[in-house]
């Protein structure tokens, strides 16, 4: 199966929430997942110690990861890894180990201006690593206001996803349970697989 790192050099913008949910995904799709947890905080493992989870997470090892990702998936599972805000070297470790960078961003001009440094050190990668796909998120979305005008002109050209995660309450809610209402994350899977 694949490697989807989720990526952003910002906090806050919804990884480790699409990380778990985007697993949660794929296990209902019949899927063994592997999550290593590459921040040193360890949210996604603190969620699953809370938790029955159907899916394993895993603690990354910042210096053992290349093999923490390979384990898995030479048992045939889907592996995601979560990883820190501000950390270039993990992002590009991370990077450098996916099939697909996931890049969570909430639809504000100030957001989207903070995604330039991440997208310019997944485009280093690409350079490197041609079959890397890069994918943007836009989570926290609300669609009764309109994309803020400057978010709207930053994303142009932009490999953004047309599936998108609003900006609702269960969400903010999930950390240690099983996901439920899967929905918007089926979508965002089945785009990713297309
Ligand atoms: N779509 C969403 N709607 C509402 N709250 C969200 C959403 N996604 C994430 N959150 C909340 O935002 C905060 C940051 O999300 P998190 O996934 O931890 O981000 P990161 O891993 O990038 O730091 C958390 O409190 C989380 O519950
Ligand atoms: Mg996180």
């Amino acid at each position: 199966m694949k490697t989807i790192a989720v990526l952003s050099l910002k906090g806050g913008v919804g990884k480790t929430t699409t990380t778990v949910y985007l697993a949660a995904v794929a296990a209902a799709a019949g899927h063994e997942v592997t999550i290593i947890d590459a921040d040193s905080e360890h949210s996604a493992h603190r969620w699953a110690a809370h938790a029955e989870l159907p899916f394993s997470v895993v603690a990354g090892e910042p210096d053992r990861l290349a093999r923490q990702v390979k384990a898995p998936l030479a048992d045939g599972h889907l592996v995601i890894i979560d990883t820190p805000p501000n950390s270039r070297e993990l992002l590009m470790r991370a990077a450098s180990l996916a099939d697909i960078a996931l890049v969570p961003v909430a639809p504000t001009g100030l957001e989207i201006d903070r995604l330039r440094p991440t997208l310019e050190l997944l485009a280093d990668m690409q350079a490197q690593r041609e079959e890397l796909d890069v994918a943007i998120l836009l989570t926290r979305y609300n669609p009764r206001r309109r994309l803020a005008k400057e978010a709207e002109d930053a994303l142009v050209g932009l490999p953004v996803m047309e599936s998108r995660i609003r900006e609702l309450e269960a969400y903010k809610a999930a950390f240690g349970a099983e996901p439920t209402d899967l929905g918007e994350y089926e979508a965002v899977w089945k785009e990713l697989m297309a």
